[in-house]
């Protein structure tokens, strides 16, 4: 049977109290919504329909890189009348699967088990919470049959005892969703049309609902307020530290290490607290990450050192360097092996090359850069003349004195020297000494003024 999937995420989301429709907030970079479309991908259906209300405009847009056929509720009379707007643009004969876009964490492997129990019947997925206020609750004959699910509103005294809940997620053959769902009435306390009410009705019917249960609470935390998604984020992140550390990857405080995108490490990585991943980060074997840095889309070479409070974006840092403390490589930065990038250096579309250095106070930005290199601190590549950026290109061995502005373009060629303080602006030839600074005055007897009277 081929499988449709169905995203509901049409609802408003009001105790999130924001102007953003629910489904578009974040969970480790990501909106709910795309985990949710990423994990239904994974399962590789003949097609995703989504469907939207509250914010649509927003919500397409913000998902317009994914084939996904979008599904408008007007208005949202609930779960059951959601599925119902997509019923039409589903093949008869396919199996759904309905997931919702405000449970952002459940796992392709839950899913496939519960894909699997459903076939001339549906199938539920069910949790047993320690908690289960405010969820639907699951009801179930003397001998553990599936009855129905009793939503917490509704339910009595009694049945807000049980401690199985619905999770929301279901797998039904289109046939039966056909049959029952025109038949669900919002006969109850939020005067709703309920999907879970479609079990009730093919149970009538004689059919068994199989359950199945995820793995972890996790997979079935959904979101409904900032508290909640705070919750799915932490435990999210401890779970990607726990990972990390279970592959080999110390971590100083698995708490205070935010993962947002994908990190691929190699062997005795060590991680200081407060750092942050974000895109696709790769850590090559025995790199160390300083704390409180900041690494989006970057990779670094095996030996390599990142240094406290460093923030790096789109940059390649190769084996054995030395970043930091306190060095922003902006993107385009990519250091050769041994290459050394030092405290307050700002660097842009800049290469560095074996073994040179950047130690100190500088900004090297439309750089090319040789080999052995030294740049004093305080040096500036000018590449920007108001209009137009330029290159500046510096060959190996080259020495740049302190305090030196390299006016761009311009090119220093292999074993050039720039004097201390010196504006250059003319190209240096091999081995030659620049020198662009006014010569210096001493005057003799020079008298230093005095204070003057009644002046404080
Ligand atoms: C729902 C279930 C409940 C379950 C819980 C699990 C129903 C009636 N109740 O309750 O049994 O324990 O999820 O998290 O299904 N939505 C629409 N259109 C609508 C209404 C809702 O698209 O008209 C979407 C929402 O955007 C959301 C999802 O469906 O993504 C669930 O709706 P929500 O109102 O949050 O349901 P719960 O009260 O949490
Ligand atoms: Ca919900």
């Amino acid at each position: 049977m081929k499988l449709e999937i169905v995203i509901l995420a049409a609802g408003q989301g009001t105790r999130m109290k924001s102007n953003l429709p629910k489904v578009l907030h974040q969970v480790a970079g990501k909106s709910l919504l795309e985990h949710v479309v990423r994990t239904a991908l994974e399962l590789q259906p003949a097609a995703i329909h989504v469907v939207v209300g509250h914010g649509s405009g927003q919500v397409r847009e913000a998902l317009s890189a994914y084939e996904l056929n979008w599904v408008t509720q007007e208005q949202q009379l609930g779960t059951g009348h959601a599925v119902m707007q997509a019923l039409p643009d589903i093949s008869p004969d396919s199996l759904v699967l309905v997931l919702y876009g405000d449970v952002p964490l459940t796992s392709r492997e839950t899913l496939q088990a519960l894909v699997g129990q459903a076939g001339d019947s549906p199938a539920l997925l069910t949790a047993v919470l320690a908690d289960p206020a405010g969820y639907g609750r699951i009801l179930r004959d003397g001998n553990g049959a599936l009855l129905g699910v009793v939503e917490d509103r509704d339910a009595s005294q009694e049945q807000r005892a049980i401690c199985e809940i619905n999770t929301g997620v279901l797998a039904a053959p289109a046939r039966d969703l056909q049959a029952y769902l025109p038949r669900v009435d919002n006969d109850n306390g939020q005067g709703e049309y309920y999907l879970p009410d479609v079990l009730k009705l093919a149970v009538v019917e004689g059919k068994q609902v199989a359950t199945s249960q995820a793995e972890s609470e996790l997979e079935i935390l959904g979101v409904n307020d900032r508290v909640q998604l705070n919750q799915v984020e932490r435990e999210y992140q401890r779970r990607q530290a726990e990972q990390l550390m279970r592959q080999g990857v110390s971590v100083a405080d698995a708490a205070r290490l935010d993962i947002r995108g994908e990190v691929v490490c190699g062997e005795d990585v060590s991680i200081d607290v407060n750092v942050v991943f974000e895109g696709s980060v790769t850590l090559g074997n025995g790199v160390t990450i300083g704390p409180n840095c900041v690494l989006r889309d970057v990779t670094v070479g095996d030996g390599a050192c990142i240094h406290a409070m460093s923030h790096i974006q789109e940059a390649a840092v190769g084996n054995d360097c030395n970043v930091g403390p306190y060095a922003r490589l902006r993107p385009g930065t990519v250091l050769d092996s041994g290459a050394r990038v030092g405290n307050f250096v700002e660097t842009k579309k800049a290469n560095i090359g074996a073994g040179s250095k950047v130690n100190h106070l500088t900004y090297i930005g439309d750089c090319e850069m040789g080999e052995g290199v030294n740049i004093g601190a305080g040096t500036i590549t000018c590449n920007y003349d108001g209009v137009n950026k330029h290159p500046t290109t510096i060959g190996d061995g080259v020495f740049v004195g302190s305090n030196s502005t390299l006016v761009a373009p311009l090119t220093i060629a292999d074993g050039g020297f720039v004097g201390a303080g010196s504006t250059i602006t003319r190209g240096v030839e091999e081995n030659e000494l620049a020198v662009g600074r006014p010569r210096q005055r001493n005057i003799q007897g020079w008298q230093r003024p005095g204070k003057r009277d009644n002046e404080d």
